[in-house]
């Protein structure tokens, strides 16, 4: 690179944006969307409302919240032709793959597809955020063999999905707690996948394109896939009088322990502390404390051995688990959340928008002669190792 700037690794610290969505002051392990806090509102308000706040930047008043609600109940159905495409994926496949998959297809059946403008984009997003739910608990039941469920349209976001996905209406405390969630996780400021969605829409390309490739940054297990693998790593553990043994393990092979750590939050991530709560009645109430008593104990043991925090994808595996939600679904059900800050950001992308293009530090081979491939020799093989 001849222009001399520092190379700074996975941009640590890089400012990329401005934004008025998120506030996330690592420092402290604090939270806070368009100004109120996370735990105010995983307590008081729907996903619903938390949606409208990020995309308009203030809550709804009663009237502007009865008219999202109607709108997203509208839009909860697939184009049949996406439904038909999720059988065609193998029934091993990952989830993942025919998720993200099935939400690039969405965009071939919307209407403003290629409609940049706000609000073209504020109706693709309330679209996206209906469908996805509808998109994982019909990838889950085709998986296994199942017909999808026609939406529920009398039924909360929250309490539609968890409906459609396990075909009986859970009970109210289940679906708070399901509904908070889907609040806790619904954004992050520039995270991996955010920060995905806001490079592609920064070539003006589309929103579907955008969160399509969003999720293909969630799946990772360094990010969204992390819950999948915490949830893996407990049932690899299978009992609470195991964890130790488990941990002293772990800790000596220096193996990386999912849902532990955070590049931002150095004083604990505040949506673990509410999760935590949230895991702990739900294991109870489903009679799989086990799961609980586990991370728990888990926690206990790396954070007194490495100092390391629990992230939000720590809590939430016992909680989703408990909640009847498929391990393999866990990402997709991080995805049917943060579509809500995924959206709002390729929005205000949109609104003051500059091609990302950052720069790479050369470190190849100096300039050199070319030469001809009669010059270069007959033998040789390809190493395909590297
Ligand atoms: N297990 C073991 N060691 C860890 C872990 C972990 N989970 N996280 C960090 N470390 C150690 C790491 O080995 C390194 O030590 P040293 O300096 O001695 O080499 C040091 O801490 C710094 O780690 P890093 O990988 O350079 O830190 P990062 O900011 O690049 O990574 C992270 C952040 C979240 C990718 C990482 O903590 C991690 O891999 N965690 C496990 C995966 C996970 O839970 N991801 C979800 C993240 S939060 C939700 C989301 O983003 O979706």
């Amino acid at each position: 690179m001849t222009e001399g700037t520092q190379l700074i690794r996975g941009l640590e610290g890089v400012v990329a944006a401005q934004t008025k969505l998120c506030d996330l002051d690592g420092a402290h392990g604090r939270l806070a969307y368009g100004g109120y806090d996370i735990a105010d509102l995983a307590k008081q308000a729907t996903f619903e409302e938390v949606c409208y706040l990020l995309w308009r930047g203030e809550l709804p008043t009663r009237g502007q919240y009865d008219q999202l609600v109607m709108s997203l109940v509208a839009a909860r159905e697939l184009p049949k032709p996406v439904v038909d495409a999720l059988r065609l994926a193998p029934k091993a496949a990952d989830p993942n793959r025919t998720f993200q998959a099935a939400i690039a297809l969405l965009g071939a059946f919307d209407p403003d597809a290629d409609d940049n403008s706000p609000a073209a984009n504020h109706r693709k997003a309330v679209r996206l955020t209906a469908q996805l739910a509808t998109l994982v608990a019909a990838t889950h039941r085709i998986r296994n063999g199942a017909e999808p469920l026609a939406p529920a349209l009398d039924l909360s976001h929250a309490a539609n999905f968890l409906y459609m996905l396990t075909g009986t209406r859970a009970g109210g405390a289940a679906v708070k707690a399901f509904d908070a969630s889907l609040t806790l996780y619904a954004e992050h400021e520039l995270n991996a996948s955010t920060f995905t969605t806001r490079v592609i829409t920064s070539t003006n390309s589309d929103m579907h394109s955008a969160v399509a490739g969003g999720h293909g940054a969630l799946k990772g297990p360094l990010h969204g896939g992390a819950g999948e693998a915490v949830m893996r790593t407990l049932m690899e553990i299978g009992e609470v009088a195991t964890v130790d043994a488990f941990a002293e393990k772990a800790l000596a092979e220096k193996r990386r322990l999912m849902g532990f750590g955070h590049r931002v939050y150095t004083a604990g991530d505040p949506r673990a502390a509410i999760l935590k709560g949230m895991a702990e009645e739900a294991c109870r109430q489903s009679g799989q404390f086990k799961w609980y008593e586990m991370a728990v104990k888990l926690n206990e043991r790396i954070h007194a051995a490495k100092k390391l925090i629990p992230n939000v994808d720590f809590y939430s595996a016992p909680l989703f688990y408990s909640l009847g939600i498929p391990v393999e679904q866990f990402t997709p059900v991080i995805a049917m959340s943060r579509i809500a800050g995924w959206t709002a950001n390729i929005i205000e992308q949109h609104a003051d928008n500059r091609l990302i293009r950052p720069r790479g530090d050369y470190t190849g081979p100096k300039r050199r002669a070319f030469t001809p491939m009669a010059d270069r020799g007959q033998t040789g093989h390809v190493d395909t190792r590297r």
